[in-house]
């Protein structure tokens, strides 16, 4: 494991694509009015909204998500070659982050830039999370699946607690000019989705748009995209014998690993952290 840590307002993230420097540089940001900005807890389908987005900003043109790497695509502020991917991106901009809302928000709240916020039910984030430390080398050697989701309800994984990530991104609702959307409902309706998320960031469909979305976003076409799947990534980072970054893509995973008793706790805890919160009306759980 090439395992180095960096902490940043009390949440642990992978040392080799974060520095206080490149943290520092993501909460001073200057956000120009055309930016949109994709801001998710791991695992819950920041990917899938990548692809779209460039589909949707391409009318459906294929080509730039088959030739230039997401990362590329929609540079996650607070990573280290950020500043570098940004230099000569004309406008609109595409942004990804899976930083706690209270660290954007300032610089967020000053500007007209756009965000949306990818949601997907907690139980099916926690599966996909611990897979997805098997082959990511730069996050702790996962144990057991009991011992992960303990350190997953408890939020003391990488990237912070699931609940505190989404509660303070919702808290921003009336702040920020943000759109809520699901893992599921992409699953449900992705034209819908498609075309709420066209309305929201004022990007017209050019006819013919929705059907190569729909056809270049779907799983299969994704699990095989280079620039989209991860399979770029080099071994010593990410151990493709592992498993895959696309790795089922479903929604209710988490029936074939939670235990009847680890259900109870998951729901118990939800309950607490999340029984008072006034949720949007397409919500996963
Ligand atoms: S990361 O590491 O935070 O960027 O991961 P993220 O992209 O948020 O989440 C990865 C999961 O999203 C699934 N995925 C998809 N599901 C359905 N359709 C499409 N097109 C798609 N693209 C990515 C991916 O398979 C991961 O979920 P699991 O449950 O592990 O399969």
């Amino acid at each position: 494991r090439m395992e180095v840590t960096e902490t940043f307002a009390g949440i642990a993230l992978p040392g080799h694509l974060h520095t206080q420097e490149s943290l520092g540089f993501a909460a001073a940001f200057t956000f120009r009015p055309t930016d949109v900005l994709i801001a998710t807890y791991p695992k819950s389908g920041t990917t899938w909204m990548q692809e779209i987005l460039t589909l949707l900003f391409s009318l459906g043109d294929a080509r730039p998500a088959k030739t230039i790497p997401n990362w590329e695509r929609a540079p996650w502020l607070e990573q280290i070659y950020c500043r570098g991917a940004l230099r000569d991106t004309e406008t609109p901009r595409l942004l990804t982050t899976h930083l706690p809302a209270h660290v954007l928000a300032p610089a967020l709240q000053r500007s007209k830039a756009k965000v949306i916020y990818v949601a997907r039910n907690p139980k099916d984030v926690a599966v996909s999370f611990y897979h997805f430390h098997h082959l990511a080398k730069f996050l702790p050697d996962p144990s057991s699946f009991d011992a992960f989701l303990t350190q997953f309800l408890e939020g003391t994984v990488h990237y912070g607690s699931w609940f505190d990530h989404v509660k303070g991104w919702l808290g921003q609702r009336h702040l920020l000019d943000i759109l809520y959307v699901t893992y599921e409902e992409l699953h449900q309706d992705l034209r819908g989705t498609a075309q709420r998320l066209s309305t929201f960031l004022g990007c017209p469909l050019a006819p013919g748009t929705l059907a190569a979305l729909e056809q270049h976003c779907s799983f299969s076409a994704m699990r095989d995209n280079a620039m989209a799947n991860y399979s770029l990534i080099p071994a010593e980072i990410m151990d493709h014998s592992q498993g895959r970054f696309m790795r089922k893509g479903v929604v209710g995973d988490w029936r074939s690993h939670f235990s009847p008793e680890q259900n109870a706790l998951f729901n118990r805890r939800y309950q607490e952290e999340m029984g008072d919160v006034e949720l949007p009306s397409r919500w996963p759980m």
